[in-house]
């Protein structure tokens, strides 16, 4: 008998040959988070446009973007060691096009293009849409910079439909771009700074994307933007923001075909009654959110300028909670700001025991270019401090999963197929609504991208385990 991973496998339609008869092959290296991960989508998109095809491997492309995330310093980092390895191959292969974009690109812009004479393009998030152009140009020798600003809502997010060549690699699951950039100006941050002003996206046009993704066969949307929630807030002098985002989930909620919805990442200012009431009465928005708190001491987050307390926070939570019993609530934090004391790391512990999340990405504090936080002069604290902090973060949050876990242990949960778990045992994966990841068996084929009933029989701090519906223990 074929393992369940050949059947899964043998039911989806094989992609495309992509590699035969084009005029050049392209790789993306994308680090970061979803928006950049989306942002890879759409370049991917508009390469396959221009005639080029995708290599899985950036050693047997001609065209290698590395696209660039800059929240930590050490994410900055990897740029430059990737970088170094591309422009050393240059020198056996001079015809080979390499270009930067994402934020690291946008923050350093032309003193890239300096730093490497041998680097053909930069381009800001904002300037994506350039890219066959600029693949172009460096196919005739001329280097490229495009880190302007475009603040259009109508053209920065009008972009090609999705080219019959380019497989989407996540089969019944897809992002949407809601909004873009950020107004808000955390001391930490530099977010602002790279992906520009908050502009949100006329919703005719996210509702024509939704409808066609439903079209062909996409079941979950996640809605993506820097500050998500703030999506369509009435600003002095925009004409963007004709309706709210909880309005937005309805009416995503009424494309025939979408059965979940979820979005990153909010913003603990933006969240409205009509968005906790949407999670009352909306049954496709799925029961989970993920709501960046970053510190659970008042000091701190005034100090981060987060404009919101912890009361606020336990507030909105609790109130999340009555709307959608049940709901998973997952998180941010970040330890070691510059003047974190040890009694305000103790209100992020007690924070979290009191929420109990379950789950959440933690980050040690890192000083980044042009934050309010480097302008003031603030620091870093000590190195083994912030990460002792950090591991004893790490460590009460096992402890929550795993007990979030447990309970969930016993119940029947519908499972959207994304495919082969990554332990290669012959079991599928795919996430539970409360975005758990669940391993199962299953006896009966499955395919990629469509929903079945779980069974949770076990768990790991990483995952539930289970088998599907039906077969027999
Ligand atoms: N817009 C989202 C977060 C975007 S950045 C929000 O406001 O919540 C993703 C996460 O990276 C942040 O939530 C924060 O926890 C972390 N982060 C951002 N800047 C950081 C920095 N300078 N050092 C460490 N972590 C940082
Ligand atoms: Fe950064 Fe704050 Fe904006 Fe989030 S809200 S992107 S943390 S500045
Ligand atoms: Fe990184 Fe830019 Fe996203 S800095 S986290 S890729 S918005």
């Amino acid at each position: 008998m074929s393992s369940p991973r050949e059947r899964i496998f043998a039911q989806v339609t094989p992609p495309e040959s992509l590699e035969s008869g084009a005029p050049g092959r392209f790789h993306i290296r994308t680090f970061g988070c979803q928006m950049n991960q989306h942002d890879a989508q759409k370049m991917a998109n508009l390469l396959h446009h221009a005639g080029l095809a995708a290599s899985e491997r950036a050693e047997s492309a001609d065209v290698v973007v590395i696209h660039t995330c800059s929240i930590r310093e050490k994410a900055e980092h990897r740029l430059y060691t990737e970088l170094g390895i591309l422009l050393a191959r240059k020198r056996a292969e001079p015809g080979l096009v390499v270009g930067v974009g994402g934020c690291v690109a946008q923050q350093e812009g032309e003193t890239l293009l300096r730093r490497f004479p041998k680097l053909d393009f930069v381009f800001g998030p904002q300037n994506l849409v350039h890219l066959p152009a600029m693949v172009r140009a460096a196919r005739e020798r001329e280097r490229m910079l495009r880190v302007d600003y475009d603040d259009d809502a109508g053209t920065r997010f009008d972009l090609p439909e999705r080219h019959p060549g380019y497989a989407s690699p996540t089969p019944g699951r897809a992002f949407v771009t809601v909004m873009e950039g950020c107004d808000l100006f955390c001391s930490y941050c530099v977010v602002p700074r790279t992906r520009g002003r908050e502009v949100s996206r006329p919703s005719a046009q996210i509702l024509a994307e939704v409808r066609a993704l439903a079209d062909a066969g996409t079941s979950e949307v996640t809605l993506l933007g820097q500050t998500v929630n703030a999506y369509g807030r009435p600003r002095p002098g925009r004409v963007d923001g004709e309706i709210a985002f909880a309005e937005l989930i309805r009416r995503v909620a009424e494309v025939p075909g979408i059965r979940r919805i979820r979005f990153t990442s909010p913003h603990p200012c933006f969240v409205t009654d009509e968005l906790i009431e949407a999670f009352a009465d909306v049954p496709a928005l799925c029961p989970h959110l993920h709501l960046p708190v970053q510190s659970g001491s008042n000091r701190v987050l005034a100090e981060m300028s987060r404009r919101y307390d912890r009361e606020t926070y336990l507030d909105i939570i609790a109130r999340v909670r009555r709307a959608r019993p049940g709901i998973a609530i997952s998180t941010d934090l970040i330890v070691g700001y510059p003047t974190e004391t040890a009694a305000d790391f103790e209100d992020t512990l007690r924070l979290m025991d009191e929420i109990r999340f379950t789950d959440s990405y933690s980050f040690k504090y890192s000083e980044r270019p042009g934050t309010p936080a480097q302008r003031h002069g603030l620091g870093e604290l000590d190195d083994s401090e912030a990460q002792a902090r950090l591991e004893r973060v790490q460590d009460v949050q096992r402890e929550l999963t795993l007990d979030a876990h447990r309970a969930r242990v016993g119940q029947r949960v519908e499972v959207l197929v994304e495919g082969a778990s990554r332990h290669g045992d012959g079991q599928l994966t795919g996430r539970c609504p409360q975005h758990r990841v669940v391993n199962f068996t299953a006896r009966e084929p499955v395919a990629l991208g469509s929903h079945i009933q779980v069974d949770i029989t076990g768990c790991t701090p990483h995952s539930l385990l289970g088998a599907a519906a039906g077969d027999p223990g």
